[in-house]
């Protein structure tokens, strides 16, 4: 049935909730004027409808039931913007089921529950938006799966994690260990109080899980993707890989060829001239490529209130716009095959280049004893730089690879941490540039 109004209720009313409410009420007018008809915000649900929020509210607009927008026959679009698994699934899968319109930015959700979740939207015909999940403010599904729908993408890949990427530039501009720059990054608000998915790459993940799946049309993905964050990433890596031309970033990869699907987040070395690599701070950026358009770059805030508010905006109007043009279901949602025929490569199987810093004792056949080995496991050095001199203590020992097999590397690896010249485990980053 066509509608000449829009009505939507919003369940979370935290910092994005709060953004959301924000340009619904005070753009009113300047919506009403874009799309043609009027957006109704007419309830908002949150357990905490006491704390003062920043923001003019209609009177008897917020509610502490969610029940009260689920269960609301005039509400056409439900927003969930709790987070988290439980209870949002439940509020989502209800509201589906009560012929509601959902948007959500809850990558975590959606990376674990997403195949379930698209399926049941499908058969209820019923539109899930999902823009804000992944890099906030960057409109990187809606590029995905409208502007480059003419494309096979062949790569995926991003900095789809502010917080990690402000330690990575505070560590790089001012030499300080992780512990501090994740304390300032926190003292900032920027990382969350348990920062553990920021730092240890799950936050990526759950958000590479939805590129990949809407990029490749594989089904969502989150527990086979490699994942490495960067708590053990220090300033002598940093200065290292400076002196050979790279910066380090936790990267978000996806790479389609073969019939097959890599998928992986860890600190990658990238050349400090390519364009993502002086995407700084708390921004995001998204690098495609694919064999119609080429390369092309996203830039822009992957978080905070506002951003991630016009995110959501742009998926509650698409819905508006089809619910009152009777095209809902115009878009398809993540868009999976019933049988893909694409697998998923094992992390075995990923070829990289590698950086390796060992600690190694300055004597005489160290290094050839390292080479040897890396020799015998088929990995080729591309480079090595060891400086400084201490007799019999040991010092960095740093060596570029060309391309070698993962499962090369580990095995060389565990025969070179237990040399008796070499100390501790190497430290391993991956490389992500083109061989010249
Ligand atoms: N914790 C996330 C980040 C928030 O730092 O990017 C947005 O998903």
């Amino acid at each position: 049935m066509k509608k000449s109004q829009v009505t939507v209720g919003i369940i979370g009313f935290g910092t994005v909730g709060t953004g959301v409410a924000r340009i619904l009420l005070e753009k009113k007018d300047e919506l009403k004027r874009r799309l043609g008809f009027p957006l109704v915000l007419s309830k908002i649900a949150d357990i905490d409808i006491k704390k003062k929020r920043d923001i003019k509210l209609p009177k008897g607009i917020l509610t502490n039931n969610a029940n009260e927008i689920l269960d609301d026959p005039e509400i056409d679009i439900v927003v969930e913007l709790i987070g988290g698994v439980h209870p949002a699934k439940d509020f989502i899968i209800k509201a589906i089921k009560n012929g509601k319109h959902v948007v959500t930015a809850n990558k975590a959700l959606l990376a674990t529950e997403g195949s379930n979740i698209f399926a049941i939207a499908k058969k209820n015909k019923i539109e899930l938006g999902f823009e804000a999940s992944v890099a906030g403010g960057i409109p990187i599904i809606k590029v995905v799966r409208e502007a480059l729908v003419g494309n096979r993408i062949k790569t995926v890949y991003g900095i789809i994690n502010g917080t990690s990427n402000y330690i990575l530039t505070k560590m790089t501009e001012e030499k300080v260990e992780f512990s501090q720059a994740l304390k300032e990054a926190q003292a900032l608000g920027y990382a969350e109080a348990d920062p553990t998915f920021d730092v240890e790459g799950i936050d990526s993940a759950h958000k590479l899980a939805i590129l990949a799946s809407l990029s490749f049309g594989i089904p969502i993905s989150f527990s086979k993707i490699y994942t490495e964050g960067i708590t053990k990433i220090t300033p002598l890596d940093i200065d290292f890989a400076s002196e050979l031309g790279y910066k380090i970033k936790l990267l978000a990869i996806a790479k389609q060829g073969n019939g097959e699907v890599e998928l992986r987040v860890h600190p990658t070395m990238l050349p400090k001239e390519y364009l993502i690599s002086n995407v700084d701070r708390v921004f995001n950026a998204v690098y495609i490529d694919a064999d119609a358009v080429g390369a092309s770059l996203y830039y822009g805030r992957g978080a905070g209130e506002m951003p991630t508010a016009s995110a959501v905006m742009s998926d509650i109007a698409d819905i508006a716009r089809n619910i009152t043009t009777g095209s809902v279901g115009r878009i398809q949602g993540i868009g999976m095959p019933e049988k893909p025929n694409v697998r998923i490569k094992h992390t075995d199987d990923i070829v990289s280049r590698y950086y390796f810093r060992f600690w190694a004792i300055d004597k005489p056949g160290v290094l050839s004893k390292i080479a040897g080995i890396l020799g015998a496991h088929n990995i080729s050095i591309e480079s090595v730089i060891q400086k400084v001199r201490k007799k019999e203590k040991a010092v960095p020992l740093v060596m570029m690879t060309h391309e070698a097999r993962e499962r090369d590397v580990r095995a060389a690896l565990k025969k070179i941490d237990k040399l008796p010249l070499v100390s501790g485990k190497a430290t391993v980053i991956r490389v992500e540039a083109r061989e010249e």
